[in-house]
């Protein structure tokens, strides 16, 4: 079983959400984490709430040299990198095509902009968040985990053929590098893994207008969103425990069984 004191975890996406709670539970068992995100005064804002062994970096995930700079950070300022949670991620929903109610004919798309910003933050965001860091666990001897977040949107939405898409990736990339890491001879060392989430009580899902918030909770259940702290309490687990790796772990409150979802 890995120890969190004094090991290292660099999260996108670390200034809200899912993100900041993993921040704040790692700090809050002794470890030190790096955050990567794109709002700076929420970047700051969650610095000031998890002091000390935090450090913050201004950083797009798709940009590759925000992510070599943001992995770079954490191995000048902490020695090494033993959790890696690439979770900056967005969503623009919309069906791919909306015919007209009157004249059955397609009046508006899902935008190629839609389209692609989600693939650029929550896939290639992503691959390059991983592969900096992966880099530099390989070369620091650093052992850990790298943790994606999928989510049940992975199982197909519609309404986020872009977001479902990304999601779905987030499920095979562990097996893929727990493969590559294995060839290689470093399987033993770093693993990887994803979990995928149902509903969070985050602000961008407590948002929700009310109708739209109590339709998905009549799906659910266990009749509640799930908090985020019980999200980040089974990516502890899924770190300290060595005999995890390469699959992904669903927590959904029971979320699409028996339902029409
Ligand atoms: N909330 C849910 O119900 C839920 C369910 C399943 C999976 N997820 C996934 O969990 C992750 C976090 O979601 P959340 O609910 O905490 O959302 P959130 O909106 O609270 O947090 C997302 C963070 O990503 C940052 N971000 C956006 N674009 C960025 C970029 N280009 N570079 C760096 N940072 C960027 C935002 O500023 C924000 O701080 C996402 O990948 C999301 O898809 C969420």
């Amino acid at each position: 079983m890995l120890e969190i004191t004094k090991k290292t975890a660099v999260i996108t996406g670390g200034a809200s959400g899912i993100g900041l709670a993993l921040a704040r539970y790692w700090t809050e068992n002794g470890g030190n984490v790096v955050l990567g995100d794109i709002d700076l005064k929420a970047l700051d804002y969650a610095a000031s709430t998890l002091k000390p062994n935090v450090a913050t970096v201004l950083c797009d995930v798709t940009k590759e040299e925000d992510c070599a700079i943001l992995a770079d950070t954490a191995i000048e300022k902490f020695g090494e990198i033993n959790l890696v949670a690439p979770f900056a991620g967005i969503i623009m929903d919309s069906m791919m095509v909306s015919p007209d109610k009157e004249t059955g004919k397609v009046t508006r798309k899902m935008s190629l902009t839609q389209f692609q910003k989600v693939i650029d933050i929550n896939l290639t965001g992503v691959f390059l968040t991983a592969r900096e860091c992966l880099e530099r666990m390989i070369n620091n001897n650093c052992k850990g985990l790298i943790c994606f977040i999928s989510s049940t949107g992975s199982l197909g939405t519609a309404g986020q053929i872009n977001y479902s898409s990304t999601k779905a990736a987030m499920s095979v990339m562990p097996k893929v590098i727990t493969a590559e890491l294995f060839r290689r001879g470093f399987s033993d060392k770093i693993r990887c893994s994803a979990i995928a989430p149902g509903y969070v009580g985050t602000e961008m899902v407590k948002n929700m207008n009310e109708k739209a918030l109590s339709r998905i909770l009549s799906d659910v259940p266990i009749g509640r969103l799930i908090e985020p702290e019980e999200v980040v309490s089974l990516i502890g687990e899924m770190y300290k425990n060595e005999a995890i790796a390469g699959d992904v772990f669903f927590i959904h409150g029971g979320l699409r069984l028996g339902s029409g979802g």
